[in-house]
């Protein structure tokens, strides 16, 4: 069956927008093997579109992670595998990048650093605030000013096997170090008619495409209407949901906690 998630930041003010406001992004799939020794035991799947960055805007792949708050791409100050791997980004070549220390503009001298993350891997990075379009380049996308991480470290473990270059996290605000680092916050406080909603299509046939949707959901996609639930906990950052039930071919599983959480995320 076709899983839709459809989620909303119910502490954003809505703004009228029209259906055809809709930005729909097309995810491409990877399966990335597990190894137990020399077998695959399993495969994880990694779901990323395309973005544009910078002036002039380029394009890089992303993972749009639900679990995680920051936007990170790898820079060409990173010289290692996993960022050769992959589309780096350069400040010193885009004329809408402004450098960032930790508190504010970088005055030249020692720029301060970050380490973030990944489900099992890290990003050692700067700060940079840059143009994120999300639907084409600067001119003509859905364009919001973010402050970026770029990585000057990646470890191998996962990313280098990864196709996607970087990640834009949505999570909610409190998961990044200030909402200023919150592509949707941005994008929810500049854009102008945004809706403040995301919705992810998640294929089950490999020659239909998932999508990610910003503005609102993608209606065509739906088998029944769409259900409201608050977020739990949203002060932790984290698109939490209770469940009440869980039901196996129609028997409630009652070895099912009474209250269990599911965070959305990749892992
Ligand atoms: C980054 O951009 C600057 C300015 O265009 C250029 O001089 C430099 O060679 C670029 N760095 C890399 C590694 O491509």
């Amino acid at each position: 069956m076709p899983l839709l998630l459809a989620v909303l930041i119910c502490t954003l003010k809505f703004v009228a927008g029209e259906p055809n406001n809709l930005i729909v992004i097309p995810l491409d799939k990877q399966y990335v093997p597990i190894y137990r020794g020399e077998d695959v035991v399993a495969y994880k799947t990694a779901y990323f579109g395309d973005i544009f960055v910078g002036s002039p805007s380029l394009e890089f792949s992303v993972v749009f992670d639900t679990g995680s708050g920051h936007v990170f791409l790898p820079s060409v100050k990173c010289e290692s595998e996993a960022c050769r791997a992959h589309r780096r980004y350069n400040e010193s070549a885009s004329s809408s990048a402004i450098q960032l220390d930790h508190e504010g503009l970088w005055a030249g001298g020692e720029r301060d650093e970050v380490a973030i993350s990944f489900g099992t891997g890290e990003v050692i990075g700067n700060f940079v605030e840059e143009a994120v379009c999300l639907n084409g380049k600067l001119t003509d996308g859905a364009c919001a000013r973010v402050r970026i991480v770029t990585a000057n470290q990646m470890t191998d473990e996962p990313f280098q096997n990864f196709h996607f270059d970087g990640v834009i996290g949505l999570g909610l605000a409190n998961l990044a170090v200030d909402s200023q680092f919150s592509f949707f916050e941005q994008m929810a406080r500049s854009g102008e008619n945004f809706v403040p909603q995301f919705g992810y299509f998640l294929s089950e046939r490999d020659d239909v495409a998932s999508e990610i949707c910003f503005g609102g959901h993608d209606a065509r996609h739906m088998r029944s209407s769409l259900q409201w639930t608050p977020v739990h906990d949203p002060h932790k950052g984290f698109w939490q949901v209770k469940i009440l039930r869980v039901t196996v071919n129609g028997e409630e599983w009652s070895r099912a906690p009474p209250q269990a959480y599911y965070t959305i995320g990749y892992r």
